[in-house]
């Protein structure tokens, strides 16, 4: 069985790229065969890992020309690989909006026996903007996983746009491609009052338009500098912060409850954890 996640939202900067690459590192390190998928015309998933092995192809040919068998690059981080975004004149938004069946392309290709022999998991990064590329991401995706900063504007943007969306991608289900259901997850939140209201008006059955079709996570990812000073240092999260002074959690924990939450099929991920590898990790900052 392979699981393909997308990672949506329909605004921009709320930290799509940054989860979509700790997720990946993660799972691989608990031994799952991940493919990270980088759907955004900005290509910063792309770049997020350092890549061992650069395949000739990249998005592109896998959505335009159903090439599945040369898109796949392989990361310096064992079991992870990439389908990089070679698209940065957004070409792919036009061929798909013109093409009978562009937005049912990327999933009729990730059923291609190729990924489910080959990946357990496949991450979709998508762009913070409505348009062609993520409804076919979107599409794709057997769910979708959208973070959300608990701050007015992105709560608000989750119910009007993302929420929206997903209602609007519906009717795909006449085409074969039901859409998955949509996982809200309190992403980057700060201590502040403010902060911990919204997000509390997110998990309330009044805040969402309709219950069922979409749910928030139990599990919240705070607001750190760890998610950045790993970026940097283009290395996942849950090897860079193994542990933390003070009450909140480490970001190593964060990431593995997000796991254990997201796939409970993964049992037992308490026996796999020790397997993560705390690795030797260049000078860090305190997080606040
Ligand atoms: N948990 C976190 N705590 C603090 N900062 C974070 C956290 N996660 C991500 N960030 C920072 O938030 C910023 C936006 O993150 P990211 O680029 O992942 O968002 P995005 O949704 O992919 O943006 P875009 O829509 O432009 O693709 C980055 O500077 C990133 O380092
Ligand atoms: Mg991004």
């Amino acid at each position: 069985m392979c699981i393909k996640i997308c990672i949506v939202s329909t605004k921009g900067g709320v930290g799509k790229t940054t989860l979509t690459a700790n997720l990946g590192g993660i799972l691989a390190d608990l031994g799952q065969r991940v493919l990270l998928i980088d759907a955004d015309p900005q290509p910063t998933l792309s770049t997020y890992y350092e890549v061992r092995e650069e395949s000739p192809s990249g998005i592109s040919e896998l959505i335009a020309k159903s090439q599945v068998g040369d898109c796949f690059s392989r990361t310096v981080i064992d079991n992870l690989d990439l389908i990089y975004s070679n698209d940065p004149e957004g070409r792919l938004a036009d061929w798909i909006l013109h093409d009978p069946i562009g937005r049912i392309r990327l999933k009729q290709n990730l059923d291609h026996d190729l990924f489910k022999e080959r990946y357990d998991i496949v991450l979709i990064d998508t762009q913070g903007a409505v348009g062609p590329l993520q409804d076919a991401a979107v599409c794709a995706a057997d769910f979708l996983v959208s973070p959300i900063p608990p701050e007015i504007l992105s709560a608000r943007e989750f119910v009007r746009g993302t929420c929206a969306m997903i209602e609007r991608l519906k009717p795909m289900s006449y085409m074969g491609a039901p859409i998955g259901p949509l996982k809200g997850l309190i992403y980057r939140q700060d201590r502040t009052v403010d902060a911990r209201f919204i997000a509390d008006e997110l998990r309330s059955e009044s805040f969402l338009p309709s219950k069922g079709a979409m749910d928030i996570l139990d599990t919240t990812v705070p607001a750190s500098v760890a998610y950045r000073e790993a970026a940097t240092h283009r290395m996942p999260v849950h090897r860079y912060e193994t542990k933390r002074r003070g009450a909140s959690p480490c970001a190593a924990e964060v990431m593995l409850e997000l796991v254990k939450e997201l796939f409970p099929h993964l049992h037992p991920v308490e026996g796999m954890a020790a397997e993560t590898q705390a690795q030797e990790v260049p000078h860090r900052s305190e997080a606040p």
